[in-house]
């Protein structure tokens, strides 16, 4: 099968990328690189991918529709999967025009590829963070998601609304999917774990919002990628419907679209997460107690079960083996301690 997918030299698009290169696919990777954090660490990604026969980088921008339309010609997709996009939550609050580019006007030009290309299937990352602060846990595609708390939750819910549009007016299969802290090797130098690790290795304090009392369901990244390519074989359509009730009805009656959660459905407290840091680094971190950060949630608790309904698969790997994998990647790629 031959793919298109954005943002190759992100943490997430990394890993799809090279599973499905290493299962014999075509692939080429969109990705502007773009300096959010440190570009070395896009382009060693890039270059893994590059050893692969199957793998064409396109260096462009998501505004840029010229660009998108040459990665589009190369590889002439069956699937395209959407994954470039400006994320973080707290740095949203910094510079929100970055999103509304990336997220919403980025997004959009993927919409109109997918329109012209008409793909089998295209596939978009939404957040958990579109749950905002909602209290019914746990989360499930069928609960409200219209109070987002930050820029980036409203540009990622204002992307599932236009695919929506886009999948109903040009019938395009349309999975968008909701993910749920993604961590393991090769991870986001911006995000807790990779912080935490890099702090405690090199003895400087680390800092713990909301006094530890926030909670996260953390999903590793081969749990993840496992799910996207299940679900890449279910495209909404009638005969993918879930007849389940108690999932309640997830395919849209307007369009070919529906939301999935990637979620295991095991929430762990950010002190009991900050433990498992320290043991499989082996040293106590130096805590910094703070309060909670503007725009962040208490919790995110995903219902795993139209996933599992879907495809038979609900991420399992535990934090405690995902950490240590992600400490023992650390240790040999990042040279340190
Ligand atoms: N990692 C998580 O826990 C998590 C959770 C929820 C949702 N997501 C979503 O998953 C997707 C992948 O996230 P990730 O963790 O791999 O992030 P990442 O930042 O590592 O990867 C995103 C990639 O997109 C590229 N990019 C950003 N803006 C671009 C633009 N305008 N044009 C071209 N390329 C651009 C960046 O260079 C980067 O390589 C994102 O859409 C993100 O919002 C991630």
């Amino acid at each position: 099968m031959r793919y298109l997918i954005t943002g190759t030299a992100g943490f997430i698009g990394f890993h799809l990328a090279k599973r499905l290169l290493d299962d014999g696919h075509f692939v080429t990777g969109f990705d502007g690189m773009t300096p959010y954090y440190d570009v070395r660490l896009k382009e060693r990604r890039h270059a893994i991918l590059s050893r692969s026969n199957g793998f064409r980088p396109v260096i462009g921008m998501l505004e840029d529709k010229a660009a998108l339309d040459r990665a589009a010609d190369l590889g002439e997709p069956d699937v395209i999967v959407h994954l470039a996009a400006q994320a973080g939550v707290r740095y949203s609050l910094e510079n929100p025009k970055a999103y509304v580019d990336s997220n919403l006007a980025g997004s959009f030009n993927v919409l109109e590829l997918a329109r012209t290309v008409k793909p089998q299937h295209l596939l978009l990352a939404s957040t958990s963070s579109i749950y905002g602060a909602n209290e019914k846990v746990p989360f499930a595609e069928t609960d409200r998601a219209d109070e987002p708390m930050t820029i980036y939750a409203a540009t990622k819910k204002s992307m599932e609304l236009m695919a929506h549009s886009y999948a109903h007016l040009h019938k395009v299969p349309t999975t968008a999917f909701r993910f749920f802290t993604v961590y393991g090797p090769w991870g986001r130098p911006d995000m807790a774990l990779f912080k935490f690790v890099d702090a405690i290795l090199n003895e400087r304090p680390i800092e713990i919002y909301g006094e530890g009392r926030m909670s996260r369901d953390f999903t590793y990244i081969d749990d993840l990628v496992e799910a996207i390519i299940r679900l890449m074989h279910v495209a909404p359509a009638e005969e993918n419907r879930v007849n389940d009730g108690a999932i309640g009805e997830t395919l849209s009656r307007q369009a070919p679209f529906r939301v999935v959660n990637i979620g295991g459905g095991q929430p762990v407290e950010l002190m009991r997460f900050v433990e498992t840091v320290e043991t499989a680094v082996g040293r106590e971190a130096i805590r910094i107690m703070l309060p909670m950060q503007q725009g962040d949630v208490p919790r995110t608790f995903a219902a795993p079960d139209l996933l599992q309904a879907l495809t038979g698969f609900t991420p399992t790997i535990s934090v405690e083996e995902g950490v240590r994998r992600f400490v023992d990647w650390y240790r040999t790629e990042m040279k340190t301690a």
